[in-house]
């Protein structure tokens, strides 16, 4: 393709990306194709032949485009948000353009000095203290394991690392029942064994108890076992729980235990004053995420992982082949240490430019607007005679269902909420996802796109409770 090829089918698809972000709403929101739909249109084996990009354009939008769920649709309420924006778009553009591996300083200097400086702002935006250091992570997920791992080589002197688990006494990670699955995944991937893993017992607001948790670190004590680390959640997945930070940091202190908190979807929040007293005990903290990949208009993929030790971190990831040596050394940042894949993008341009775009005050009105309307939402199922509220609403997050008069058997419950949430995804003007709550099958409603209004949850609440109606 010659540039002035590219120029003209880039300008076509700058038109067609516009267009989206415009008509975005008339599409339905979860794709409403079945298993092997869209398989079943893409070729069994590649093209011998080059093919004129006008063809690959249509079949996606023609075969492709019917088979995607369409994240930024103001009436996606399901999961936790991905949201996006313009100037992250823009800028992933660039990215691409650029195609830059960023793992070491020399492999792109501007991408290694920005991601430094824009992880500083997150730092400043959310209120978190001095200390603190910021690395861009694929994921969520991956800090934590990032967490997981240096606490593992922390509490064994680096032990692991050279001689292997079997070398040490048994080892023990803590979380609580509310905590998302991707902690319980890396104490797998770390190779601690699922026997290593406590889920501590929530108190009503289903936070962690952190008698319960210093009960379960002195047990595991009295039999021989090392308890590791901690990963605390501002903002679980299920209800948005936020754990006790300042109870558990000093549990964690007494037994010199690593703290890593998972703040995935809400540390977002924190852009806003009126929400830091989430952070309350963040000085007991050793690593912290969040994703402005979920609620900071950035899109996919950025987890800001932040770390007061990046000695701790770097010591247990570093590698040294004669290949990646460069005459810098210690005198820049080499980030390919701070992860586990080697190769990097340059993320940190797409928080450069949303940041720059929104300013901190226009991404803590999102913030609020969000916040405000799921409030919002929550009184209108308050007030309403066939739902009920089943957690206390969390930031914009609430977890509810249908419960018309007269039905009190929980089976018949669970299996009406169940069959509701299918009726409302197959019908595709909104869409929602389910949770358990104390046993019960409940519908979350989790607000968070850039570009949901007023109009857009009043609507929701009107497809929920037509499509109810109807069951
Ligand atoms: C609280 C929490 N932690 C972790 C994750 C995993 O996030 P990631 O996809 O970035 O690994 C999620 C995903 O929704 C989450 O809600």
């Amino acid at each position: 393709m010659t540039p002035e090829e590219f120029r003209a089918h880039a300008h076509r698809f700058v038109d067609w990306m516009a267009d989206y972000m415009a008509e975005v709403e008339s599409y339905p929101v979860r794709a409403q194709v079945k298993p092997g739909e869209i398989a079943a249109k893409l070729p069994t084996a590649p093209p011998e032949a080059a093919e004129p990009m006008e063809r690959i354009f249509d079949d996606f939008q023609r075969d492709v485009l019917p088979g995607i769920t369409h994240w930024q649709h103001p009436n996606f309420f399901a999961y936790f948000p991905a949201n996006s924006s313009p100037p992250s778009v823009l800028a992933e553009m660039l990215t691409a353009t650029l195609g830059a591996q960023c793992m070491l300083w020399q492999t792109s200097p501007a991408a290694t000095e920005m991601e430094t400086r824009v992880l500083d702002w997150l730092r400043q935006m959310t209120g978190m203290p001095e200390g603190f250091t910021g690395v861009i992570q694929d994921s969520a997920s991956g800090a934590i394991l990032c967490a997981i791992l240096t606490a593992r080589e922390k509490a064994t002197g680096w032990g692991v690392n050279t001689e292997g688990l079997k070398a040490h006494p048994p080892l023990a990670v803590y979380t609580s029942e509310q905590t998302h699955s991707a902690t319980e995944k890396n104490v797998k991937i770390a190779g601690l064994g699922l026997s290593s893993f406590r889920k501590i017992p929530v108190d009503a607001a289903y936070r962690l108890r952190p008698e319960a948790l210093a009960e379960a670190i002195e047990a595991d004590v009295a039999r021989g076992i090392k308890p590791i680390c901690v990963v605390a959640s501002i903002g679980g997945t299920g209800v948005g729980a936020v754990d006790p930070l300042r109870a558990i940091g000093e549990i964690c202190r007494r037994h010199d235990v690593f703290l890593h908190v998972d703040a995935a979807w809400a540390g977002s929040a924190l852009v806003c004053p009126e929400h830091r007293w989430m952070f309350d005990g963040i000085e007991y903290v050793d690593s912290l995420v969040f994703n402005p990949h979920k609620w900071l208009l950035t899109n996919f993929d950025c987890s800001a992982h932040f770390v007061r030790d990046p000695d701790a971190l770097i010591r247990t990831f570093s590698i040294m082949p004669e290949f990646l040596k460069s005459r810098e050394g210690d005198t820049v940042i080499d980030y390919r240490d701070w992860s586990v894949p080697l190769g990097r993008r340059f993320r940190a341009l797409k928080l450069w430019f949303v940041i720059r775009s929104y300013g901190v005050e226009g991404l803590r009105a999102l913030i609020r607007k969000h916040v405000a309307l799921a409030a919002e939402f929550a009184g209108w199922v308050e007030v309403s005679d066939d739902f009920e509220v089943m957690a206390p609403p969390s930031l914009a997050l609430v977890n509810f269902r249908y419960h018309p008069p007269g039905v009190e058997d929980a089976a018949e419950l669970d299996r009406l909420n169940e069959a509701l949430i299918t009726r409302i995804n197959d019908d595709g003007r909104i869409y929602l996802t389910q949770n358990r709550v104390d046993g019960a099958y409940v519908i979350r409603f989790s607000v968070g796109q850039t570009t949901t209004e007023h109009r857009h949850v009043e609507g929701a609440w009107q497809v929920i409770r037509e499509i109810a109606a109807g069951l």
